[in-house]
């Protein structure tokens, strides 16, 4: 049986594109039951729809305290039964509630820890790295502080902006999002303190 994915997501959904086509693929080892987001109108769920797989939206406006957000949120994806909660471009950090049940991986557009949060391209760029890249990690209840599962290095060049460097490091995130992933519903994985080791 392939592992069930629900993925989150916040906007563009191009990782969540390269996973919906790795999916396609039997031998992938996951299937995408459902994409969540926290906000509409986004192409993400655009995305999701064209490719005939449920969505759902929970806005943190709509609810009385970002703890009631936070149950709603995981109600919502517990109803798809996942075995893995992908975030990819999820803008939202998620509570305490939500990581007992869920486990989580998520990717960020930066070498971590260096550079961590929202703006982590232009952070990188603001500091005058020579390298970035990006960043697959477990999810814990901190900003992008979970144990790393993978990295890939991308080159700064002189002449990037922040829209040239994400770009390019968004087309390796996306192959490294896809291998990761893949590897942990097919093989499985461990975690020892900070280090995680995935199956062969
Ligand atoms: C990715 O670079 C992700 O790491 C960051 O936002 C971007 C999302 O891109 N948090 P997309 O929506 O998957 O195209």
């Amino acid at each position: 049986m392939p592992s069930r994915l629900v993925v989150l997501v916040s906007g563009t959904g191009s990782n969540l594109q390269a996973l919906l086509d790795a999916a396609t693929d039997p031998a992938y080892g996951a299937t995408i039951v459902a994409v969540g987001a926290d906000r509409d109108g986004i192409e993400g769920l655009a995305r999701a729809d064209r490719a005939g797989v449920p969505t759902f939206v929970v806005r943190v406006a709509d609810f009385a305290s970002r703890d009631d957000w936070d149950a709603s949120l995981t109600e919502q994806v517990g109803a798809h039964a996942p075995d893995l909660v992908v975030s990819a471009g999820f803008m939202k950090v998620v509570g305490k509630r939500f990581l007992e049940r869920f486990t989580m991986v998520n990717t960020h557009p930066a070498l971590l820890p260096a550079f961590p949060g929202a703006h982590a391209v232009r952070d990188a760029l603001d500091y005058g790295v020579a390298v970035s890249g990006c960043t697959v990690h477990l999810v814990d209840a901190g900003v992008d502080t979970g144990p790393i599962v993978a990295q890939r290095a991308v080159e700064v060049r002189a002449d990037d902006d922040e829209a040239s460097l994400h770009e390019r490091i968004k087309s390796v995130e996306r192959d490294l999002l896809v291998d990761v992933v893949g590897r942990m519903c097919r093989h499985g994985w461990s975690v020892n303190g900070r280090k995680v080791f995935l199956s062969e």
